[in-house]
């Protein structure tokens, strides 16, 4: 299982590469407001930094409300032009799977987000994304069971036998890092907080 840490932060994301041996990054537009850096100031930084990793993906999320597949294409092409190692983030909706189509067939791999069931993960799988993110602590937050149907999205992935990797996202605690990879998941993507917590035990002390 592959661990990617959720960050814009470039201290934490040195941190993750340089002494854990974590295998990526994702990011989104709140994580890059955090990292208190304007936004192509906070990937540029990013992408200096993983110019000597080939094998260290970072996904950077275009503007989640453009509205239509051409201005998504066009703001993907940019992001992905400062860097080989970014994968765009990519809404799941009815516009953003034209659009990362159309940059799959481009060469430009893609990170099809904020997925919340069984059925919405089906279309990144059939167009050949990168990932599908397979959405978990949101669900939670409302009462809704959020581990389950990832057990669901990878069974359908591996009965289909698609390529696209399925990162669960949005993880809050170590036990649904644990359940992703009871599930077979391929990556988690978490906090520093949430997989420090993961190893971490009073006993072990
Ligand atoms: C994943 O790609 C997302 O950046 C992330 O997991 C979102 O989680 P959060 O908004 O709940 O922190």
């Amino acid at each position: 299982m592959k661990y990617f840490l959720d960050s814009a932060k470039l201290d934490e994301i040195k941190l993750a590469y340089e002494q854990y041996g974590f295998d990526g990054v994702t990011t989104n537009p709140k994580h890059i407001m955090a990292s208190g850096k304007p936004f192509m100031t906070a990937i540029t930084d990013i992408a200096n930094y993983v110019a000597d990793k080939p094998d260290f993906p970072v996904s950077v999320e275009i503007n989640p409300h453009l509205e239509t597949a051409d201005e998504m294409v066009e703001m993907a092409t940019k992001i992905s032009a400062l860097s080989p190692n970014f994968v765009i983030k990519i809404p799941t909706n009815k516009q953003g799977i034209i659009a990362a189509r159309r940059l799959e067939q481009a060469g430009i791999r893609t990170n099809m987000t904020l997925v919340f069931s069984p059925a919405q993960s089906i279309m990144p799988g059939k167009i050949g994304a990168k990932y599908v993110s397979p959405f978990v602590g949101w669900k939670e937050d409302y009462g809704d069971d959020g581990m389950n149907y990832v057990k669901d999205v990878v069974d359908i992935y591996r009965t289909y036998n698609f390529k696209t990797e399925i990162i669960v996202a949005a993880i809050r605690n170590a036990k649904q890092i644990q359940q992703a990879a009871i599930y077979g998941a391929d990556i988690v993507t978490c906090s520093l907080a949430v997989y420090e917590n993961s190893f971490y035990n009073p006993y072990t002390d």
